[in-house]
């Protein structure tokens, strides 16, 4: 299945010298959406996993239907300021910009596996510290899942003994 086919590759967005890889036109057809999510699933079925956590805004995207496919929990990652509840934060560098990802306090009990999932892995900048975030709550990090990997920023390297699973690579 060649899943690249639905990805619109858009030069210089949103800064100059980025070639950004649209999913939306991956997401708007319904067939592949579901594809993709399934082989998402086949990628990660060796794992045992209880909870999918995964950062805003793209992480829903595919974390959310990755996590009701598995029958398991959803943990949402936010930029600051977002969540209601006793959370924690971390800042951290993206591969355009500065931010701060929190989670709230109780998203994870001690000991659970986590699994986290994103559309992109770019710098590992934002699963770094989603890793980081899971870790300080007790989780267990058994793997990071993405539709899309940017092979020459080596986000990888930022997951050392992490399992990382993409669908694509560029
Ligand atoms: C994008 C993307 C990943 C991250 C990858 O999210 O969805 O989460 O950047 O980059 P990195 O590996 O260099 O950290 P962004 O922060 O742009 O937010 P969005 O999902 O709300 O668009």
């Amino acid at each position: 299945m060649d899943f690249k086919e639905y990805i619109r590759v858009i030069p210089d967005f949103p800064q100059p010298g980025i070639s950004f890889k649209d999913i939306t036109t991956l997401l708007k057809d319904g067939e592949m959406y579901r594809k993709a999510i399934d082989e998402m699933k086949q990628m990660v079925s060796d794992l045992k996993i209880d909870v999918i956590a995964g950062p805003e805004a793209r992480g829903f995207v595919v974390g959310a239907p990755l996590a009701y496919a598995l029958g398991v929990g959803f943990a949402p990652i936010r930029k600051s300021g977002k969540l209601p509840g006793e959370t924690i934060e971390l800042g951290y560098d993206l591969e355009y910009g500065k931010d701060k990802l929190a989670m709230h306090s109780d998203a994870i009990e001690k000991g659970q596996n986590v699994l986290i999932a994103d559309d992109l892995l770019a710098t590992g900048g934002t699963i770094a510290t989603s890793v980081s975030l899971v870790e300080q709550l007790g989780g267990n990090v058994v793997g990071a899942a993405f539709l899309i990997e940017l092979e020459e920023l080596k986000g990888r390297n930022k997951l050392i003994d992490i399992n990382v699973y993409s669908l694509m690579k560029y």
